[in-house]
């Protein structure tokens, strides 16, 4: 079968395929490839008002990933832990709206894997440079854990650890490329993952960078 490409001209499969990893977790290639230019550009809307920064852990460690947020509720770490916010503590005002073609992204690829009536109030919009990773940890400080979460990647390709419930599991290695998506929940919400250092590379669209749009509902 003849390859296609996608508006920038990268090489994409022919097939939206479905993959599962396990359980309640699936890879959807090529999910948010039709929605890229208004993805892009609401992105951009979002970043201007909320810009990328640096997080620290509450043990005192500056995240290496630039980190944002969209929707009503926004991930935050500081020195007094980890928390959903209303309020970008950056501006003191509340975090950009969660714009729509984000939002039916999410629902509809949420419903594809299995996850009906997924409606999210957070998105954490992660920011990775080459050589920039995200060590393994669970998803854990939304309230109803009964929700999935839904993981848009743009940008570079990464390669994303799929691990198990407990810390030491061995993950399995899934590469990652612009437009996939990846939804988890039920017996494979508290999963561990994690990002391995980017390479250094290049993305027509967004320069030297992957980005990272995760949605959940967390109030
Ligand atoms: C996350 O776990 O918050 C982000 C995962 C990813 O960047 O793919
Ligand atoms: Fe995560």
């Amino acid at each position: 079968m003849m390859n296609m490409a996608d508006l920038f001209g990268h090489v994409v499969s022919p097939v939206r395929r479905d993959e599962p990893l396990c359980d309640g977790a699936v890879v959807l290639r090529g999910f948010a490839l039709a929605d890229e230019i208004a993805l892009l550009q609401a992105l951009d809307t979002v970043v201007v008002q909320a810009p990328f920064r640096h997080l620290v852990t509450p043990g005192g460690f500056r995240m290496s990933v630039g980190m944002t947020n969209t929707g009503p509720l926004g991930w935050v770490s500081d020195r007094s832990g980890y928390r959903y916010d209303p309020v970008d503590p950056l501006s003191g005002k509340p975090w950009p709206g969660l714009p729509e073609t984000f939002r039916q992204l999410a629902t509809a690829a949420a419903a594809h894997a299995g996850f009906a009536g997924f409606v999210p109030d957070a998105c954490l919009v992660n920011r990775y440079e080459p050589g920039t990773r995200l060590s393994l940890h669970q998803d854990r400080d939304e309230h109803d854990l009964g929700q999935p979460i839904v993981s848009v990647s743009l940008g570079m390709p990464a390669v994303f650890l799929f691990g198990g419930m407990q810390r030491a599991d061995p993950p399995i290695r899934v590469p990652l490329a612009h437009g996939d998506v990846v939804a988890w929940g039920g017996p494979a919400r508290l999963r561990y993952h994690g990002v391995l250092p980017l390479k250094p590379g290049h993305h027509e669209a967004l320069g030297a960078a992957r980005i990272n749009l995760t949605f959940r509902k967390a109030g």
